[in-house]
């Protein structure tokens, strides 16, 4: 298996549901929060990965809406860790070319790490290499839902018939609406469900479960996960021998 998959079937967006940090710490004896500092190598890694196959969007699912259900001490731990990781990372970042942005109710978030995304975001609005979506407090229901809110405020408005709703309306008012469908979703720890992300923009994503636990996640399983993506035949609809005749 060579290391670069060829350019054209690199995934243009590749969504990720980070999974499997607790596990990981569990198996070490550490606490959850471990496996949460622990996950934060692998971000690293998947950014860097995502940089050398030039792929243009990632989404990380870092807090969902259902997160707010875990114990207060491991919430609070994860919000730290974001501070902290804004901080130390966002240079880096800007330095490869990465712009950084946020999807979720940021609103439910505290005044400081709304304040440093903010800021991290201003400090790499400009750049073009690779968008990085951090998803925290979201959910893809809640992400539908704030999307039909805005297109009523706007027909009540005046501004639009109801008849003009039609999909690509509605992608406009759904989370990344500038960034591409996600082509390839990728969920570690052994889970085969979606958990509530990205539902509007997964819509013919292509799906890749790996047993690898997040912070055991590096540069070679991101390539693996490229190689099964660029072997699917992405058919949208139509026929194999349909596609066979226009390639
Ligand atoms: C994912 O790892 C990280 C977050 C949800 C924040 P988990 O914490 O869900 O790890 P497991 O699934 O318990 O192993
Ligand atoms: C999904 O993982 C959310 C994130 C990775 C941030 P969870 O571990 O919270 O999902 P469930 O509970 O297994 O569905
Ligand atoms: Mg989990």
């Amino acid at each position: 298996m060579s290391d670069d998959a060829p350019r054209s079937r690199v995934p243009g967006h590749i969504a990720v549901v980070m999974d499997g940090n607790g596990r990981w710490a569990k198996a070490r004896l550490l606490p959850r929060s471990a496996g949460h500092r622990a996950g934060q190598r692998a971000v690293r890694e998947i950014i860097e990965g995502c940089l050398h196959h030039g792929v243009q969007s990632l989404t990380l699912f870092a807090f969902s809406s259902e997160n707010w259900r875990r114990p207060e001490e491991e919430i609070s731990a994860l919000m730290e860790l974001f501070l902290r990781a804004l901080d130390r990372e966002v240079e880096s970042l800007r330095q490869h070319d990465v712009r950084l942005t946020f999807i979720g109710e940021l609103g439910s978030l505290n005044s400081l790490l709304r304040e440093r995304i903010a800021r991290a975001v201003a400090i790499t609005a400009g750049n073009r290499k690779l968008t990085v979506n951090i998803a925290i407090n979201y959910g893809g229901q809640w992400d539908i839902t704030q999307a039909a809110r805005e297109l009523a405020a706007a027909v009540q408005r005046g501004e639009l018939a109801v008849a003009d709703i039609d999909q690509n309306r509605v992608a406009g008012y759904c989370q990344l609406s500038d960034q591409p469908p996600v082509d390839l979703f990728v969920r570690t720890g052994g889970e085969y469900r979606i958990s509530n992300f990205l539902l509007w923009q997964m819509a013919y994503a292509e799906l890749y479960f790996t047993d690898t636990l997040w912070p055991d996640f590096n540069q070679a399983s991101l390539t693996q996960a490229i190689h099964a993506y660029a072997n699917r035949e992405r058919r949208y609809g139509r026929t194999g021998e349909q596609l066979a005749h226009t390639s």
